[in-house]
């Protein structure tokens, strides 16, 4: 089965390696697909995020790297493919989680959603906090893969 694993990589961090280290073990083929969200005020360009988990993933052979805009479903249809997985790292995101997992099922009954749960290691982990510790010089080594680890280097000139 190919599933679509969708979200904003901004940038891609070891938590979101977890699932799609694991939805390869699990599905047949999976898609990273990257939201293209001119409303997001986002620190990489989607090329660029796209290239840090080209470059962060490359030891699996049944992943594919893509951006997709407007509804996740269409871009599931657009894809053939009917199962979409998200990664739950606490409690609080099962709220948001079962929410668009409920409004995807509305669109389109026939694509499910997957919920994966993150590795413990994980649960405090966000693009967000990463990008505002390394704003600050702080060490994000153990939190990203090495490609992106230099990347933030570059955008913020003092790691
Ligand atoms: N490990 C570490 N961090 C994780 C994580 C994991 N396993 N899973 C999620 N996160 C973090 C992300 O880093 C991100 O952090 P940030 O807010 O600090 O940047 C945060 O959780 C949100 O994750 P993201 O994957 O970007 O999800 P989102 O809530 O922005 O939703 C889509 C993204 C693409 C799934 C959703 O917006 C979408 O489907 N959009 C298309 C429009 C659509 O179809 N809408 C109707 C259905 S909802």
């Amino acid at each position: 089965m190919k599933v679509i694993y969708p979200g904003s990589f901004d940038p891609i961090t070891n938590g979101h390696l977890d699932i799609i280290e694991r939805a390869c073990k699990q599905f047949k083929h999976v898609v990273v697909a990257v939201l293209q969200n001119n409303n997001k005020k986002s620190l990489f360009t989607t090329e660029e995020r796209i290239e840090l988990i080209k470059e962060s993933c490359s030891g699996f052979d049944n992943l594919e790297v893509d951006a997709f805009s407007g509804l996740l479903i269409d871009y599931a249809k657009l894809k053939n493919s009917k199962a979409i997985i998200r990664g739950l790292r606490a409690v609080s995101d099962y709220e948001n989680e079962m929410q668009m997992s409920l409004a995807n099922k509305y669109l389109c009954d026939e694509i499910e959603t997957f919920l994966m749960v993150s590795g413990t290691e994980y649960t405090y982990l966000s693009s967000s906090l990463v990008k505002e510790i390394a704003s600050f010089g702080g060490d994000v080594s153990n939190f990203v893969p090495k490609p992106v680890l230099e990347a933030l280097k570059t955008k913020f000139y003092k790691l």
